[in-house]
């Protein structure tokens, strides 16, 4: 239920409900569209749409999806998700399917989630850079959104979270994060997981690009956090499938303390009656399939790849991020002076013909104006890209 404040109790228009929902990645794109109409033609850097730039979606996902076509599944699937897709979620995750519920991307996960778990000026914990959907969530379901810092080598500043964790009601980890780039090492995790055990804040894990660290190791964090902690564990085709259109998430429920807000995700599953079937026996094969090591060893080099050009292209202007070491954004601080805010920025870049996010749609930005970008395209289209912008920066 939502629940508003007092004096929005009062009557007020429905559209007055959506000051508080914005989406930052793609509300930009009305903008460059008005562009666009008077015959600019513009790069869109804005969004992580890894088909838009090439990159091909795991074959077994369109095939499975073609032969689902003749099968029995024209009508709504069971609303909490098919049943061998949450069976395979479960596998992977090592919990039970029961602990699984398939969702419309897992946009639609962190909806249920703030729907079912956040209340009213209860404490959420939020990286700082977060992806902006959890800012926007946070302010729809009235909780009170606490950010937390990373540190100088893109490491969860532990310290800075242990001020800040007492009394939240849960936390937040995007592991690749989403702008950084930033991974977690092991230890980093390890840390961040006692500390949450001894406060008591289980985790909702954002695992959506969990499988694209290019550099360093890749942690498993449910081995590390099972029975140490409470967590949700959420990802999606939509990133390391390739396959946003999908619109398939899942989200894994671990540990004892979840029963009522099981129940409460299935009421909002039912509510909205069930993600489309044929995508979910896609999903079901794809992710056990023995072909996907060997793709997803392609696409991991493919961006390794973009992003060493990248780097090479954006290091020789006046600006500065941290090198990504997975996903595929990069969080850029401008050097120069010359903008006071990042939108006027965004925009100057519009009127050159490019798509950007303007930083503080990731949260709010103390030292400096940033935006971000992705390296998702061919190196022509970022030389290009970056030639645009080269004059405004
Ligand atoms: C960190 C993060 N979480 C969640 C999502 C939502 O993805 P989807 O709904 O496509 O699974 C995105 C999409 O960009 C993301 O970057």
């Amino acid at each position: 239920m939502i629940q508003f404040k007092l004096k929005r109790r009062l009557p007020y228009k429905p559209t007055e409900r959506m000051n508080v929902v914005s989406y930052p990645i793609r509300d930009i794109v009305m903008e460059a569209k008005r562009e666009e109409a008077k015959g600019k033609k513009m790069i869109y850097l804005n969004i992580g749409d890894p088909p838009q730039y090439g990159f091909k979606p795991f074959r077994v996902i369109a095939e499975r999806v073609k032969s689902a076509l003749d099968e029995n599944c024209q009508g709504y699937a069971p609303s909490e998700g098919d049943e061998q897709l949450r069976k395979n979620v479960a596998k992977i995750e090592k919990c039970k399917p029961e602990d699984v519920f398939v969702v419309g991307g897992l946009t639609e996960g962190i909806d249920f989630f703030f729907h079912s778990f956040i209340g009213f000026g209860e404490k959420v914990l939020l990286p700082n850079p977060t992806y902006p959907l959890y800012i926007s969530k946070a302010k729809q379901f009235e909780g009170d959104t606490v950010f937390y810092r990373h540190d100088a080598h893109g490491q969860i500043d532990v310290a800075n979270l242990s001020r800040k964790i007492e009394g939240a009601k849960a936390i937040i980890i995007i592991n690749p994060n989403n702008p950084l780039g930033a991974v977690y090492s092991e230890q980093n995790l390890a840390e961040v997981i006692h500390l949450c055990s001894e406060y008591d804040v289980p985790i909702f894990y954002d695992g959506s690009y969990d499988k694209l660290t290019l550099e360093g190791k890749q942690v498993d964090f449910r081995q590390l956090a099972k029975k140490r902690v409470p967590f949700i564990y959420g990802s999606s085709l939509s990133k390391v499938f390739n396959y946003p259109g999908a619109r398939i998430g899942w989200v894994a429920f671990h540990g004892d303390k979840w029963a009522d807000v099981k129940n409460a995700f299935f009421l909002l599953c039912n509510q909205r009656l069930s993600v489309n079937w044929e995508y979910q026996k896609a999903a079901a094969a794809a992710i056990v399939d023995r072909s996907y090591p060997a793709y997803l060893t392609e696409v991991k080099k493919n961006l390794l790849e973009r992003r060493d050009a990248f780097i090479s292209i954006a290091g020789k202007l006046p600006i500065s991020f941290p090198v990504p070491k997975g996903a595929f954004y990069a969080f850029i601080k401008l050097e120069s002076k010359k903008w006071q805010k990042d939108i006027q920025f965004v925009r100057a870049a519009l009127k050159e013909g490019v798509v950007f996010v303007p930083g503080s749609g990731f949260g709010r930005q103390e030292d400096g104006v940033y935006f971000r970008t992705t390296f998702l395209p061919e190196p022509e289209i970022i030389e290009e890209a970056f030639e645009k912008i080269r004059k405004i920066l």
